[in-house]
Formats: structure tokens, sequence, C-alpha cells
């Protein structure tokens, strides 16, 4: 995406820049001292993960094994999600998708392995941090301020400024822009949920089951949202999604989760096609 208010380029690094030993800079910037975190593979060598451009790797993740405390709950998931793709994270109850998106976002607790986000290293990078990468995720419950107005929401996380030109892409919120966030309809909070995410124009944008407890017609429109806004800012989008067929229709790309491994990753017709694996995973 166009980015000449990307907040991860705060201090004062072009974030942009695709140069390899700018990259390896900013990877010293964040280095934790884990050496296991900065192994070069034969795939580190070849693949670009410093690049915006289009189908590069945007976030890219090798061995990670993370959970909370002493839990672990994924183990060695390799990862990586493209910009100006939408890729989809599916599995049943428990496998563990939300906390890949909770890793990324400095949320759980790291054992090993890595994280780079358009050539940084980000792994155990605090998440009031990780957002300064331009990285924003938008967790599957409470993720407005019920009691703030929509106006206070934006303008919490965005400035009033902001504010109002993130009601431009939200034209349906207009009307409610006084209202508290509580007395949205599920549909309408989602749709505050995501322009709060927009309003500092993330390159990569998470989301964990946006149309979890929707109406059919509701979850279509946020889904149809997330499809613009991938569309209109060309970036990263990372999407935990129940209705396994929906996702599997839309996205680019699928990983598909179970017991915190990766059993599939790649084309989701593909995923579609394998009787084995859509009859043992998915229950098609
Ligand atoms: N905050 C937490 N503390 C401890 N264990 C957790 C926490 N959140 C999730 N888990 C455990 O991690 C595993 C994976 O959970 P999660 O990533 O939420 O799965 P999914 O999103 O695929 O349903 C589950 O066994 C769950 O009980
Ligand atoms: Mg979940």
């Amino acid at each position: 995406m166009a980015n000449e208010h990307d907040p991860a380029c705060n201090d004062g690094t072009d974030c942009r820049d695709t140069d390899d030993s700018h990259a390896q800079a900013d990877m010293h910037d964040h280095d934790n001292g884990d050496h296991d975190n900065n192994n070069n593979n034969d795939n580190d060598a070849v693949l670009d993960t410093t690049s915006s451009r289009p189908g590069s790797p945007a976030v890219y993740i090798k061995n990670l094994v993370c959970g909370y405390g002493k839990n672990r709950v994924l183990h060695n998931v390799d990862f990586s999600a493209n910009t100006d793709e939408l890729t989809a994270i599916v599995g049943s109850n428990g496998s563990g998708k939300s906390t890949l998106l909770k890793a990324i976002f400095g949320l759980c607790d790291i054992t090993s392995g890595s994280i780079m986000a358009r050539g940084k290293n980000i792994t155990r990078v605090p998440t009031h941090d990780i957002l300064k990468h331009g990285i924003s995720y938008m967790a599957q419950r409470k993720n407005v301020f019920q009691e703030l107005t929509l106006l206070e929401n934006l303008s919490v996380v965005g400035g009033r400024a902001n504010a109002d030109q993130a009601m431009d892409h939200f034209p349906e919120l207009k009307p409610f822009l006084g209202r508290p966030a509580r007395t949205l309809s599920g549909g309408q909070r989602q749709l505050l949920a995501m322009a709060m995410m927009l309003i500092n124009k993330p390159y990569v944008m998470l989301f964990d089951e946006p149309t979890a407890a929707l109406s059919p017609k509701n979850a279509d429109l946020i889904i149809a949202k997330i499809r613009k806004i991938n569309e209109e800012n060309n970036n990263c989008i990372v999407l935990v999604e129940q209705n396994v067929m929906q996702a599997l229709n839309y996205c680019d790309r699928v990983y598909l989760l179970a017991s915190g491994n990766v059993v599939y990753s790649g084309d989701p017709q593909v995923l579609l096609e394998d009787k084995d694996l859509a009859s043992k995973y998915l229950g098609l």
C-alpha cells in the first residue's frame, strides 16, 4: 500500500526500503540475542522478505514455537502472507488460529523461531511497538470501547483529524458518530473496529473471526469490506475464518492448522480438491 503515513517509519528509517543491507541493519535493531531466530536457510536466501511489492511476503514466520506460559500451542510453524493478498487461516476450534495472529501481534509467549514483517525482525517485539511497524489487529471480541461514541473510539486510536478521514471509507457509520458503540448492531460494531484498524494505515491487517456471530447478510458485508480494503490499499490481510467454505472462496492463500501444526498451506482450490484433507479436517 502507499506508505505516506506509515507509523513503522517513525524511527527515521524508510520502511519501503528493499535494500538488503538495510534489512539486515533492521534485524539487528530488534535482535533479541536468540540466534535461533536469525537462522538463514536456503529459503531465506532466495525469498525477498523485505519488499513491499505485491506478491512479496509482508509477514514471514519460520519455525515458530509459541503459546501461553509453559503451554506450547504452535509447533514449528512456518507461515508467510504476501503484500496485496488475502491469506486465510482455518482449522478446528483450539487448533491455534488465534494464537498465530497473537504471536504476530506480540500477545503470546514465543519459545523459538522468528517472525519477520517486511524484512524487520519483530519476534518478541512488544505490542505497542508492533503497531508502529504498521501492523494492526482486530480481536474476535471486545474490539471497541463500548461506552465511548464512535467518534471517540476513532479519535482514541488515531486523533480527531484522522477520525474524520477514516469515515470516508465507512459512510455507513456516519449517521451514528455521536452514539455510544454499545448501541450499534454486531455488523456495525465490526465496521467500527475495522475503521479503528485502518486509521493508522497499516500494511498488515490481522482479523480474528471478523464474521463470528453475525447474520449471513452482515457477514457478507464485512467480507466485502475487507476485500475492498485489500484492493484499495494493496496491503497484506491475514484473516482467521470459521466459515471455511466462504474463506476458501475468497482468499488467495490458505493455511490449515491442526493441533498447532500446519497441515496444508497454499492454493485454496487445491485444498478443496484434496478429498483426504478436506474430509479429515474440514468436514467436507
Ligand atoms: N490465554 C490463553 N492462556 C492459555 N491457553 C490458551 C490461551 N488462549 C488459548 N489457549 C489455548 O491454546 C490453544 C489454541 O487456542 P486458540 O489459538 O485460541 O485456537 P483457535 O483460535 O484455533 O480456536 C487451546 O488449547 C487454548 O485452550
Ligand atoms: Mg480463535
